[in-house]
């Protein structure tokens, strides 16, 4: 069986080296007993290179990347940068970084540029609000679509589909998406990936959930909600619930 998959998003968080390396100790502490549960730190780009990334049960991912391979683009950080520092992950496409200006199409091409270079995409997709007619349907099918446009069939297997509905992130876990309507929604983004790549390769895919995960919810969402794991933002930053939420789901 597929390991569940468990990803920390610490944002624009914490201030500090100290305090990352603090946060980062905790966080592999109480990841160590997990046997069920791939565990990723996605943590600011200048801490990147403080961390090792042959730490044993936690792998380290970026939180966004540039689609050029080198050259004149100032402020910039490459795929092959975030390869040669040992890092496996990154996050494309996360609505904080849509509502910022990136475009599908720029998404499109970090989710290659990463592929290209071996790395893992996080591609995250989600609708700002849910309308009675189902229009958000719309918006999901076509941010998949043109996020992965020109993705080849065979790299499909190495991403991860994080679904984030932007009405349910940054709250609280009574405000998080109900398991029923996740599970509702995973079937259809399975459906999405089925019409690009055929069923076989569509159900490699995996599919976790953002918005909202702290432990209140975390074990419910796990078990009825029809996701691989979850993409924790606020509550990866308090240790002591991250590792309830890693408990639940290497329970589940
Ligand atoms: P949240 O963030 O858990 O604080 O809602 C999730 C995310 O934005 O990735």
């Amino acid at each position: 069986m597929a390991k569940k998959i468990v990803i920390a998003n610490w944002k624009m968080n914490p201030d500090s080296l100290p305090k990352a390396r603090k946060l980062f100790q905790s966080t592999k502490k109480f990841s160590s007993n997990l046997s069920k549960t791939r565990v990723i730190v996605c943590l600011p780009a200048i801490y990147l290179a403080s961390f090792n990334s042959k730490t044993k049960n936690i792998n380290l991912g970026a939180q966004n990347v540039f689609w050029q391979v080198s050259g004149a683009h100032t402020g910039e950080i490459s795929s092959a940068m975030l390869k040669n520092l040992g890092v496996s992950y990154c996050l494309v496409g996360h609505s904080e970084r849509r509502a910022l200006g990136e475009t599908d199409e720029e998404v499109s091409k970090k989710l290659k540029a990463l592929l290209k270079s071996g790395l893992i995409p996080i591609l995250c997709v989600g609708e700002r609000e849910r309308d009675s007619q189902g229009e958000y349907l719309g918006i999901l099918s076509n941010q998949i679509k043109s996020s992965l446009f020109g993705v080849d069939k065979r790299d499909i297997k190495n991403l991860i589909v994080a679904y984030e509905p932007i009405w349910a992130i940054g709250r609280t876990a009574r405000e998080a998406i109900n398991s029923h309507k996740l599970h509702q929604t995973v079937l259809f983004i399975e459906k999405i990936l089925s019409e690009l790549y055929g069923r076989e390769q569509a159900k490699k895919v995996a599919i976790i959930y953002g918005g909202s995960v702290e432990e209140k919810n975390a074990s419910e969402i796990i078990k009825n909600g029809n996701v691989s794991g979850f993409l924790v933002g606020h509550a990866s930053l308090d240790p002591l619930t991250f590792r309830e939420i890693l408990q639940a789901v290497d329970n589940s």
